[in-house]
């Protein structure tokens, strides 16, 4: 067993979060008013229009089968007279589109600004839309609103990859006519990931693997890129390996064998061929699952209406299906590392009776399909059956589920996994753990009770991963930001604490701005890519070495920063020469190291606010100013 070691829990670093503001649902990330103001000043506008000159020509309408009709319109404008109007749409997902991949480069942030109404009371979404390598499109929902007026859609953060095509952002809900007006889309300005931090794989190198999910929009900049590639040594496909992403139902159609469905990995390769480049061992995620996974599977010849299949039919189905996912990965991608596959999904409820048959789209997607064709979770056998029939010798099989802490889960996953374990055919379980810090000292699930989890899964002789890492809070106040920090302390206390059962530990994000759970700041690095407090308090205290660097990285230079110049302190950590040592002095520190062209700090500033001991103003200041300001230390103790 290895040592504990013991993490300085941080009591009160201020959130850095100072940089975010208030998410909005979905995927989009939004932009805080600090890199807002640093795009408006170097204007790199790709295209404005407030439709004044009745140009209307850069909007499309959404496909053919579109109904849309596009026109300049004087019945609504929130700035001069015209608007676009978007009229004649019959189904709620026509509207005008506006395509980017013409205009913007891949691999940069984008934001889209739009002010948006509908004709009467309306709920429109902004979404955004790609296709992959084999021309399959995919949808992401940026943001909506509901308003009988002029909503204001900003900063809308897109990007895409070079490997995707068909990139537009389009507006749809309902079916009435669309206005648009005040249109822009700015390119965003690249922020640099802090670069003099610990790398989390190096700290926890000597326990276990440290990774993340991801999905292609997210890891389209080049700076998130970055941060995974400093960070994490072990990928997760946020859905590109999901049954809805990779069952290829026109295929298999066309060759009129149901019993095998075919599978295609275009969904999949951006993410992959990133992995492939960079040498990162893959979390395959997932092969059957009630959700994400298309009712047509389980019918009669793929068809919507057709009926359910027998029993029969779904294991020849299913045994064809896993096979043909790992023949296809072996075949693609022979060289990358799958050391871990869930096989099986969130089967249990939390009492710990298989889910209600029944389709995904009654009642909610907490059905299940493949209760409903076998009548029971008989399926989970099977298909860990046929997963080790067909999966590479080094990848490790997985059993994945969420609230694997209540106890009625935990006693239908433990014997579920005895009874797979003497057949041979599970090798892990997979802890999700999507956590709530909430306020005080009500965490849920507490310490006690995750831990308790984490003793049962660790007793049964498998191998145990962390698999889904995000604890929300409720909003980001200091408070917040520091009980997370405090929690996510314990919990990598205990990690350690079993590390030699626990393999990995993988965050279900990167960054907080695009998670899931975007509005809760459930993860470790800002939308700005820059470390929150619970990232110190995960790294604070542990001792490791950075191992030699083999091959260079590409990363974004971080900015060049002055040495100091032969001034004398006035005021330690004074950056802004106010006389203080405040909050606002760790924002212009962190400003001007994102962007020193945008945000400049007088020498002065610059002496005041290099406290670290470090060679002239760097981001171990930033967090020290930030100690000073809160008085965590005292000003002697850095002299
Ligand atoms: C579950 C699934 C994941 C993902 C998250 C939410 O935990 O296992 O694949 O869908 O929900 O994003």
């Amino acid at each position: 067993m290895k040592n504990l070691l013991v993490k300085k829990a941080v009591t009160g670093f201020l959130a850095a979060s100072m940089f975010c503001t208030a998410s909005v649902s979905g995927f989009a990330g939004v932009a805080t008013p600090e890199l807002m103001k640093a795009a408006a000043e170097e204007q790199k506008v790709i295209y404005s229009t407030d439709f004044e000159d009745q140009d209307v020509s850069a909007f499309d309408k959404r496909g053919e089968n579109d109904t849309t009709v596009l026109s300049a319109s004087t019945d609504y404008a929130t700035s001069g007279e015209y608007s676009l109007c978007a009229s004649g749409r019959t189904e709620s997902w026509n509207g005008p589109a506006f395509r980017l991949d013409d205009k913007c480069e891949p691999g940069t942030e984008y934001y889209v600004n739009a002010k948006v109404r509908g004709k009467y009371y309306s709920q429109i979404t902004c979404s955004y839309q790609y296709s992959d390598s084999s021309g399959d499109p995919h949808y992401v929902n940026l943001t909506n609103g509901s308003s009988g007026d002029w909503l204001e859609f900003k900063n809308l953060k897109v990007s895409f990859s070079d490997d995707v095509k068909d990139v537009f952002v389009y507006f749809e809900g309902g079916s009435d006519d669309i206005y648009i007006d005040d249109f822009s889309v700015v390119e965003a300005p690249v922020i640099p990931i802090e670069e003099d931090i610990p790398s989390l794989k190096n700290v926890y190198a000597d326990y276990f693997k440290v990774g993340t999910a991801t999905t292609t929009m997210e890891l389209a900049p080049k700076s998130t890129k970055n941060l995974i590639l400093k960070h994490c040594n072990s990928l997760t496909l946020g859905n590109e390996l999901k049954p809805d992403a990779i069952i290829d139902r026109e295929a298999t159609i066309e060759s009129g064998d149901f019993d095998n469905p075919l599978v295609n990995l275009s969904s999949a390769r951006t993410i992959l061929n990133f992995a492939k480049a960079n040498n990162i061992p893959v979390r395959g995620h997932v092969l059957v699952w009630h959700s994400q996974t298309p009712d047509w599977f389980f019918k009669e010849e793929f068809s919507d209406d057709g009926e359910w299949v027998s029993k029969d039919t779904m294991l020849k189905r299913m045994e064809n299906y896993i096979k043909n996912v790992f023949a296809a990965l072996e075949e693609e991608y022979p060289t990358v590392d799958f050391y871990a596959y869930d096989v099986v999904n969130e089967a249990w409820t939390d009492q710990g009776t298989p889910r209600q048959p029944g389709q995904q789209g009654s009642s909610g997607s907490e059905q299940s399909a493949w209760v409903k064709v076998f009548g029971d979770n008989s399926f989970i056998d099977y298909a860990f059956e046929y997963a080790r029939k067909y999966a590479p010798e080094g990848t490790k099989l997985f059993y994945n589920d969420y609230n694997e802490y209540m106890t009625g889960k935990m006693d239908a996953i433990v014997d579920m996994a005895n009874r797979l374990k003497e057949k041979g055919l599970i090798d892990g379980i997979g802890m999700q753990s999507h956590l709530d810090v909430r306020q005080g000292n009500d965490a849920f699930p507490s310490i006690q009770m995750y831990e308790n989890a984490l003793k049962t899964y660790t007793s049964l002789g498998l191998d145990v991963q962390i698999t889904e890492l995000d604890a929300t809070i409720q909003n980001n106040s200091e408070a917040s930001f520091k009980a997370q920090a405090d929690y996510y302390s314990d919990l990598f206390d205990l990690y350690v604490k079993y590390a030699d059962k626990i393999s990995a530990v993988v965050f279900w994000g990167t960054k907080d701005d695009t998670s899931w759970r975007s509005t809760q700041y459930p993860l470790f690095f800002n939308g700005d890519y820059t470390a929150k407090p619970c990232f110190y308090s995960i790294v604070d205290g542990i001792e490791y070495v950075d191992p030699p660097v083999t091959e260079p990285i590409t990363t974004t230079p971080a900015p060049t920063t002055p040495t100091k110049p032969s001034l004398e302190v006035v005021k330690m950590g004074d950056a802004n020469c106010d006389g203080e040592t405040d909050i606002a002095d760790v924002v212009i520190a962190k400003c001007y190291l994102i962007n020193p062209s945008a945000y400049s700090i007088t020498e002065q500033g610059i002496v005041n606010a290099d406290v670290a001991g470090t060679q002239g103003l760097d981001v171990q200041d930033t967090i020290a100013i930030q100690k000073l300001a809160l008085k965590i230390i005292s000003e002697s103790e850095l002299a």
